[in-house]
Protein backbone atom coordinates (compact mmCIF):
# COMPACT_ATOMS: atom_id res chain seq x y z
CA UNK A 1 0.00 0.00 0.00
CA UNK A 2 2.91 2.40 0.89
CA UNK A 3 3.91 2.50 -3.04
CA UNK A 4 3.67 6.27 -3.24
CA UNK A 5 5.96 6.91 -0.24
CA UNK A 6 8.37 9.84 -0.71
CA UNK A 7 5.90 11.16 -3.61
CA UNK A 8 3.42 14.36 -3.91
CA UNK A 9 0.36 14.85 -5.40
CA UNK A 10 -2.27 17.56 -6.11
CA UNK A 11 -5.57 16.67 -6.49
CA UNK A 12 -7.78 19.80 -7.88
CA UNK A 13 -11.13 19.88 -6.35
CA UNK A 14 -10.45 17.66 -3.54
CA UNK A 15 -12.44 18.91 -0.41
CA UNK A 16 -15.51 17.20 -2.02
CA UNK A 17 -16.96 13.74 -3.40
CA UNK A 18 -14.54 11.76 -5.63
CA UNK A 19 -11.49 14.23 -5.45
CA UNK A 20 -11.74 13.73 -1.73
CA UNK A 21 -11.62 9.99 -2.31
CA UNK A 22 -9.18 10.11 -4.52
CA UNK A 23 -6.49 12.35 -2.20
CA UNK A 24 -7.21 10.03 1.24
CA UNK A 25 -6.52 7.03 -1.08
CA UNK A 26 -2.99 8.57 -2.93
CA UNK A 27 -1.82 9.92 0.78
CA UNK A 28 -2.98 5.92 2.28
CA UNK A 29 -0.37 4.57 -0.09
CA UNK A 30 2.58 7.48 0.61
CA UNK A 31 1.71 10.49 -0.85
CA UNK A 32 2.11 13.86 0.41
CA UNK A 33 -0.62 15.24 -0.47
CA UNK A 34 -2.09 18.99 -2.04
CA UNK A 35 -5.65 18.88 -1.31
CA UNK A 36 -7.41 21.58 -3.53
CA UNK A 37 -10.84 23.93 -3.28
CA UNK A 38 -12.61 26.79 -3.63
CA UNK A 39 -15.02 27.16 -1.79
CA UNK A 40 -15.17 24.41 0.73
CA UNK A 41 -12.64 25.23 2.87
CA UNK A 42 -14.26 23.49 5.70
CA UNK A 43 -14.18 20.42 3.97
CA UNK A 44 -11.15 20.86 2.87
CA UNK A 45 -9.83 21.15 5.88
CA UNK A 46 -11.13 17.62 7.36
CA UNK A 47 -9.90 16.30 4.74
CA UNK A 48 -6.01 17.13 5.43
CA UNK A 49 -7.09 16.58 8.94
CA UNK A 50 -8.12 13.11 8.51
CA UNK A 51 -5.01 12.34 6.47
CA UNK A 52 -3.02 13.63 9.27
CA UNK A 53 -4.54 11.59 11.68
CA UNK A 54 -4.15 8.62 9.18
CA UNK A 55 -0.38 9.32 9.67
CA UNK A 56 0.18 11.07 6.26
CA UNK A 57 0.89 14.93 5.31
CA UNK A 58 -1.37 17.07 3.64
CA UNK A 59 -2.06 20.51 2.64
CA UNK A 60 -4.58 22.82 1.65
CA UNK A 61 -4.33 24.78 -1.94
CA UNK A 62 -7.08 27.75 -2.15
CA UNK A 63 -7.80 28.42 -5.21
CA UNK A 64 -11.43 29.48 -7.57
CA UNK A 65 -10.42 27.24 -11.03
CA UNK A 66 -12.86 29.79 -12.89
CA UNK A 67 -10.71 32.85 -12.29
CA UNK A 68 -8.40 34.29 -14.71
CA UNK A 69 -5.50 33.86 -12.19
CA UNK A 70 -6.58 30.59 -10.69
CA UNK A 71 -4.10 28.38 -12.10
CA UNK A 72 -1.53 30.59 -11.01
CA UNK A 73 -3.08 30.60 -7.71
CA UNK A 74 -2.28 27.21 -7.36
CA UNK A 75 0.78 27.38 -8.70
CA UNK A 76 2.10 29.75 -6.41
CA UNK A 77 1.13 28.09 -3.01
CA UNK A 78 2.25 24.68 -4.95
CA UNK A 79 5.86 25.43 -5.41
CA UNK A 80 7.07 26.44 -1.59
CA UNK A 81 5.19 23.41 -0.61
CA UNK A 82 7.15 21.38 -3.30
CA UNK A 83 10.17 22.93 -2.17
CA UNK A 84 12.21 22.04 -5.11
CA UNK A 85 11.05 18.79 -5.45
CA UNK A 86 9.34 17.24 -8.40
CA UNK A 87 5.49 16.81 -8.28
CA UNK A 88 4.91 13.14 -9.20
CA UNK A 89 0.87 13.45 -9.08
CA UNK A 90 -1.24 15.87 -10.78
CA UNK A 91 -4.89 14.62 -10.69
CA UNK A 92 -7.36 17.04 -12.75
CA UNK A 93 -10.45 16.06 -10.80
CA UNK A 94 -12.35 19.52 -10.25
CA UNK A 95 -15.24 19.89 -12.55
CA UNK A 96 -18.12 21.80 -12.62
CA UNK A 97 -21.68 20.55 -14.07
CA UNK A 98 -24.38 21.75 -16.06
CA UNK A 99 -25.15 23.38 -19.81
CA UNK A 100 -28.04 22.21 -21.48
CA UNK A 101 -29.06 23.65 -24.87
CA UNK A 102 -32.23 25.35 -23.72
CA UNK A 103 -30.44 26.70 -20.47
CA UNK A 104 -26.93 27.66 -21.09
CA UNK A 105 -25.87 31.04 -21.60
CA UNK A 106 -22.41 32.57 -22.21
CA UNK A 107 -21.25 32.96 -18.75
CA UNK A 108 -21.74 29.37 -17.80
CA UNK A 109 -20.53 28.06 -20.84
CA UNK A 110 -17.32 29.85 -20.39
CA UNK A 111 -17.16 29.28 -16.84
CA UNK A 112 -17.55 25.52 -17.41
CA UNK A 113 -14.86 25.63 -20.19
CA UNK A 114 -12.73 27.54 -17.34
CA UNK A 115 -13.21 24.94 -14.48
CA UNK A 116 -13.11 21.69 -16.67
CA UNK A 117 -10.84 22.37 -19.46
CA UNK A 118 -8.83 25.43 -19.55
CA UNK A 119 -7.29 25.42 -15.92
CA UNK A 120 -6.78 21.57 -16.25
CA UNK A 121 -4.17 22.12 -19.67
CA UNK A 122 -2.44 25.08 -17.68
CA UNK A 123 -2.06 23.22 -14.84
CA UNK A 124 -0.25 20.99 -16.77
CA UNK A 125 2.05 23.69 -18.58
CA UNK A 126 2.90 25.72 -15.97
CA UNK A 127 3.45 22.83 -13.63
CA UNK A 128 5.76 20.99 -16.37
CA UNK A 129 9.40 22.22 -14.79
CA UNK A 130 8.15 19.88 -11.78
CA UNK A 131 6.79 17.31 -13.54
CA UNK A 132 9.21 14.62 -14.72
CA UNK A 133 10.63 11.68 -15.24
CA UNK A 134 8.45 8.70 -13.32
CA UNK A 135 5.42 11.71 -13.06
CA UNK A 136 1.66 10.72 -13.58
CA UNK A 137 -0.84 12.97 -15.06
CA UNK A 138 -4.95 11.61 -14.40
CA UNK A 139 -7.53 13.73 -15.58
CA UNK A 140 -10.58 12.99 -14.77
CA UNK A 141 -13.58 12.34 -17.67
CA UNK A 142 -16.74 10.76 -17.62
CA UNK A 143 -18.96 8.49 -19.34
CA UNK A 144 -20.92 11.50 -21.04
CA UNK A 145 -18.21 11.60 -23.88
CA UNK A 146 -19.70 8.58 -25.12
CA UNK A 147 -23.45 8.49 -23.72
CA UNK A 148 -25.80 11.54 -24.60
CA UNK A 149 -27.37 13.72 -21.72
CA UNK A 150 -29.25 16.57 -21.44
CA UNK A 151 -26.00 18.75 -20.51
CA UNK A 152 -23.85 18.88 -23.32
CA UNK A 153 -21.33 21.93 -22.45
CA UNK A 154 -20.49 19.69 -19.57
CA UNK A 155 -20.05 16.86 -22.24
CA UNK A 156 -18.09 19.25 -24.34
CA UNK A 157 -16.09 19.75 -21.72
CA UNK A 158 -15.09 16.05 -21.43
CA UNK A 159 -14.49 15.36 -24.76
CA UNK A 160 -12.21 17.81 -24.87
CA UNK A 161 -10.82 16.52 -21.39
CA UNK A 162 -10.11 12.92 -23.32
CA UNK A 163 -8.28 15.00 -26.69
CA UNK A 164 -6.30 16.55 -24.27
CA UNK A 165 -5.30 13.59 -22.56
CA UNK A 166 -4.33 11.64 -25.47
CA UNK A 167 -2.24 14.20 -27.56
CA UNK A 168 -0.68 14.87 -24.04
CA UNK A 169 0.46 11.54 -23.56
CA UNK A 170 2.60 11.76 -26.76
CA UNK A 171 4.56 14.98 -25.98
CA UNK A 172 5.22 14.15 -22.70
CA UNK A 173 6.16 10.55 -23.23
CA UNK A 174 9.87 11.46 -24.31
CA UNK A 175 9.98 13.45 -20.76
CA UNK A 176 9.12 9.84 -18.75
CA UNK A 177 5.06 11.40 -18.08
CA UNK A 178 2.58 9.35 -18.23
CA UNK A 179 -1.05 10.83 -19.12
CA UNK A 180 -4.33 9.15 -18.40
CA UNK A 181 -8.04 9.85 -17.77
CA UNK A 182 -10.33 7.83 -15.55
CA UNK A 183 -13.75 8.04 -16.53
CA UNK A 184 -16.30 7.79 -13.77
CA UNK A 185 -19.71 6.45 -14.51
CA UNK A 186 -22.62 7.46 -11.98
CA UNK A 187 -21.34 7.86 -8.67
CA UNK A 188 -22.81 9.20 -5.50
CA UNK A 189 -21.36 12.53 -5.20
CA UNK A 190 -23.11 16.56 -4.83
CA UNK A 191 -22.93 16.57 -8.55
CA UNK A 192 -26.10 13.99 -8.26
CA UNK A 193 -28.13 15.58 -6.28
CA UNK A 194 -31.47 14.31 -7.84
CA UNK A 195 -30.01 10.99 -6.03
CA UNK A 196 -31.23 12.30 -2.18
CA UNK A 197 -34.78 12.99 -4.16
CA UNK A 198 -35.86 10.75 -6.71
CA UNK A 199 -36.01 7.38 -6.20
CA UNK A 200 -37.11 6.12 -9.82
CA UNK A 201 -34.43 8.06 -11.14
CA UNK A 202 -31.86 6.33 -9.10
CA UNK A 203 -33.45 3.02 -9.75
CA UNK A 204 -33.25 3.76 -13.22
CA UNK A 205 -29.16 4.52 -13.11
CA UNK A 206 -28.40 1.03 -10.83
CA UNK A 207 -30.65 -0.89 -13.86
CA UNK A 208 -28.45 0.27 -16.52
CA UNK A 209 -24.94 -0.31 -14.40
CA UNK A 210 -23.94 -3.81 -15.18
CA UNK A 211 -22.72 -4.26 -11.53
CA UNK A 212 -26.25 -3.46 -10.22
CA UNK A 213 -25.42 0.09 -7.92
CA UNK A 214 -24.34 3.30 -8.04
CA UNK A 215 -20.95 3.76 -8.20
CA UNK A 216 -19.41 4.84 -4.97
CA UNK A 217 -15.75 8.29 -5.02
CA UNK A 218 -13.74 5.05 -3.64
CA UNK A 219 -14.12 2.49 -6.69
CA UNK A 220 -13.21 5.95 -8.91
CA UNK A 221 -10.02 6.75 -6.42
CA UNK A 222 -8.54 2.79 -6.82
CA UNK A 223 -8.57 3.07 -10.92
CA UNK A 224 -6.31 6.47 -10.54
CA UNK A 225 -4.37 5.01 -7.70
CA UNK A 226 -3.74 2.62 -10.45
CA UNK A 227 -2.50 5.28 -12.82
CA UNK A 228 -0.44 7.17 -9.78
CA UNK A 229 1.52 3.31 -8.96
CA UNK A 230 4.66 2.37 -10.75
CA UNK A 231 2.37 -0.66 -11.78
CA UNK A 232 1.00 1.83 -14.53
CA UNK A 233 4.67 2.55 -15.61
CA UNK A 234 3.56 1.41 -19.44
CA UNK A 235 0.59 2.70 -19.61
CA UNK A 236 -0.13 6.30 -21.18
CA UNK A 237 -2.61 8.36 -23.42
CA UNK A 238 -5.54 5.80 -22.79
CA UNK A 239 -8.72 6.26 -20.85
CA UNK A 240 -10.36 3.73 -18.98
CA UNK A 241 -14.17 3.52 -17.53
CA UNK A 242 -14.93 2.85 -14.18
CA UNK A 243 -18.33 2.67 -14.27
CA UNK A 244 -19.78 -0.56 -12.86
CA UNK A 245 -20.73 -1.51 -16.64
CA UNK A 246 -22.74 1.16 -17.72
CA UNK A 247 -25.19 0.69 -20.34
CA UNK A 248 -23.13 -2.34 -21.67
CA UNK A 249 -26.33 -2.79 -23.60
CA UNK A 250 -30.28 -3.53 -23.26
N1 LIG B 1 -20.33 12.23 -9.79
C1 LIG B 1 -20.45 11.63 -10.97
O1 LIG B 1 -21.43 10.89 -11.24
C2 LIG B 1 -19.39 11.81 -12.03
C3 LIG B 1 -19.51 11.08 -13.20
C4 LIG B 1 -18.55 11.22 -14.19
C5 LIG B 1 -17.49 12.08 -14.00
N2 LIG B 1 -17.41 12.80 -12.85
C6 LIG B 1 -16.25 13.69 -12.71
O2 LIG B 1 -15.59 13.42 -11.50
C7 LIG B 1 -14.96 14.61 -11.01
C8 LIG B 1 -15.37 14.88 -9.57
O3 LIG B 1 -16.78 15.03 -9.56
P1 LIG B 1 -17.63 14.97 -8.20
O4 LIG B 1 -18.87 14.23 -8.54
O5 LIG B 1 -16.76 14.53 -7.08
O6 LIG B 1 -17.98 16.52 -8.05
P2 LIG B 1 -18.44 17.36 -6.75
O7 LIG B 1 -18.82 16.46 -5.65
O8 LIG B 1 -19.43 18.32 -7.28
O9 LIG B 1 -17.10 18.13 -6.34
C9 LIG B 1 -16.57 19.07 -7.23
C10 LIG B 1 -15.23 19.53 -6.75
O10 LIG B 1 -14.74 20.50 -7.70
C11 LIG B 1 -14.40 21.70 -7.03
N3 LIG B 1 -14.74 22.89 -7.81
C12 LIG B 1 -15.96 23.23 -8.30
N4 LIG B 1 -15.90 24.46 -8.86
C13 LIG B 1 -14.62 24.89 -8.74
C14 LIG B 1 -13.94 26.08 -9.08
N5 LIG B 1 -14.56 27.11 -9.69
N6 LIG B 1 -12.64 26.19 -8.78
C15 LIG B 1 -12.00 25.20 -8.14
N7 LIG B 1 -12.58 24.05 -7.77
C16 LIG B 1 -13.88 23.90 -8.06
C17 LIG B 1 -15.22 21.70 -5.75
O11 LIG B 1 -14.52 22.48 -4.77
P3 LIG B 1 -15.26 23.39 -3.62
O12 LIG B 1 -16.42 22.59 -3.12
O13 LIG B 1 -14.19 23.59 -2.62
O14 LIG B 1 -15.67 24.66 -4.29
C18 LIG B 1 -15.28 20.21 -5.40
O15 LIG B 1 -14.16 19.84 -4.65
C19 LIG B 1 -15.35 15.71 -11.98
O16 LIG B 1 -14.34 15.87 -12.95
C20 LIG B 1 -16.59 15.17 -12.65
O17 LIG B 1 -16.81 15.72 -13.92
C21 LIG B 1 -18.34 12.68 -11.86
Amino acid sequence: MAQLQGRTALVTGASRGIGRAIATRLAADGARVAVHYNGSADAANEVVDTIRRDGGQAVTVRADLSAGDGVEQVVSQLLPWLGGGQLDVLVNNAALFGGTLEEADGTEFDRMFAVNVRAPFFLVQRLLPVLGKGSRVVNISSGVTWMAIPQVVYSMTKGAVDVMTRTLAKSLGPQGITVNSVSPGITDTDMNPWMEVDAEATANAIAMTALGRIGAPADIADAVAFFASDDARWVTGQRIDVAGGLFLGP
